[in-house]
């Protein structure tokens, strides 16, 4: 399937249709000399489903882009017609690897939460109400209405708050806990995209969370990031439906600063935001050190998230995939379990039932 990639800067636009998988998708945009030099690039940027990515760099920078993404068409095809990579779903090799390894990574995203209740972003129940979670997850979206997406997170965080951590969550927290009562030398660390906390509720202790988090708030004024799990977070957003009419709610009624009164906002990143550079300083710092990267229930499409992947992979790391779906990160994957990861992760990590509930 061919999509048309858009690509608009300040220099003029231009487009190319390329294979879903193709990647340019990575190249273009996870272009790791811009990255390293530190070029500004909107974050994150979608690409499966990509309608438009905002080139906002300098002429110099913009060139060589434009010159990665000509030069990689026909790489791409040579090395579609010449790649004979086999990808294995044995469990058994799985292990030797993974028994070796001792600096685990597992980037997680939206499908790791999918059997705890949680929908996934591109998935069949991927829409908020009549909107696409990229309409309403932008600074402009909250600047033209910032009660509509108060309502889109108030909702999020009431559907959260009802939902557990599953198997997949459950699994992660016991490898890690007996890495620290058996191997400490060994360590296990989650880099999750998501916003929903399940990773620390099911007691994971080394979490890093690339996209902030439903239950913190930022001031838009004096800009002090706060922990909140008042629900609702103010009486103005109660009981959100999802069939319901979009409710007008007046700014002043909306979650505010205690100490200036200005508007509260998620402390989550939105689209056409950076990530924090520390925590992606950090995130990319893992990949420089990790021997085995578990990728589960992410589509791998945003960046730069999606980055981090062929990252490792050109280091050399196996990079083990769970997903019910083949990936814009399978191209670099050694071991692929297709499956729901609440069944297939524990399985692979040896991490039997038993075990999950003595853990708690
Ligand atoms: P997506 O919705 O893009 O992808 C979810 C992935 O999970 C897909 O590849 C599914 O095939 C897979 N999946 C679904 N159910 C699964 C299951 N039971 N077991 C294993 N895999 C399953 O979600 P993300 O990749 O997390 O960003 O999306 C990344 C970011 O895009 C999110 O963090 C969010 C979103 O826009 C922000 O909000 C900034």
């Amino acid at each position: 399937m061919k999509q048309q990639i858009k690509v608009r800067s300040a220099f003029g636009h231009f487009s190319r249709n390329l294979p879903r998988h193709h990647p340019c998708f990575l190249k273009v945009f996870s272009c790791h000399s811009c990255l390293s030099r530190k070029i500004f690039f909107p974050f994150p940027i979608i690409s499966s489903s990509i309608k438009q990515a905002r080139a906002i760099h300098s002429t110099k920078n913009f060139c060589l882009n434009l010159l990665n993404f000509n030069s990689c068409v026909s790489s791409y095809h040579q090395r579609n017609m010449s790649s004979n990579r086999k990808v294995s779903s044995d469990m058994n090799a799985f292990q030797d690897q993974l028994n070796r390894a001792s600096k685990i990574v597992a980037l997680t995203g939206a499908g790791i939460s999918a059997e705890s209740g949680i929908p996934t972003f591109r998935g069949a129940d991927g829409l908020w109400r009549k909107y696409k979670c990229e309409e309403l997850a932008t600074p402009e979206a909250f600047a033209k209405d910032p009660g509509l997406v108060w309502q889109f997170y108030e909702y999020r965080r009431q559907l959260v708050s009802s939902k557990e951590p599953n198997l997949a969550h459950k699994s992660l927290s016991v490898l890690e806990q007996n890495f620290l009562r058996n191997s400490p030398q060994r360590q296990v660390i989650v880099v999750t995209q998501n916003v929903d906390e399940l990773h620390r509720r099911a007691e994971m202790k080394r979490v890093l969370e690339l996209h902030g988090s439903l239950f913190k708030t930022r001031c838009t004024q004096c800009k002090a990031v706060k922990t909140n799990y008042n629900n609702p977070i103010v009486p103005a957003l109660d009981k959100i439906e999802l069939d319901e009419l979009d409710r007008h709610i007046d700014p002043k009624d909306l979650p505010r600063c205690e100490k200036c009164t200005g508007l509260l906002r998620p402390h989550v990143v939105w689209f056409g935001e950076q990530l924090d550079p520390f925590v992606l300083k950090q995130a990319e710092g893992l990949m420089s050190v990790t021997d085995f990267l578990l990728v589960i229930g992410t589509s791998s499409v945003v960046y730069p998230a999606a980055s981090l992947v062929p990252q490792a992979a050109t280091r050399g790391v196996t990079v083990s995939e769970f997903n019910i779906e083949q990936t814009a990160a399978s191209e670099y994957s050694k071991f692929f379990f297709k499956g729901p990861c609440a069944q297939t992760l524990p399985k692979a990590l040896q991490i039997g039932e038993t075990m999950i509930s003595h853990w708690g």
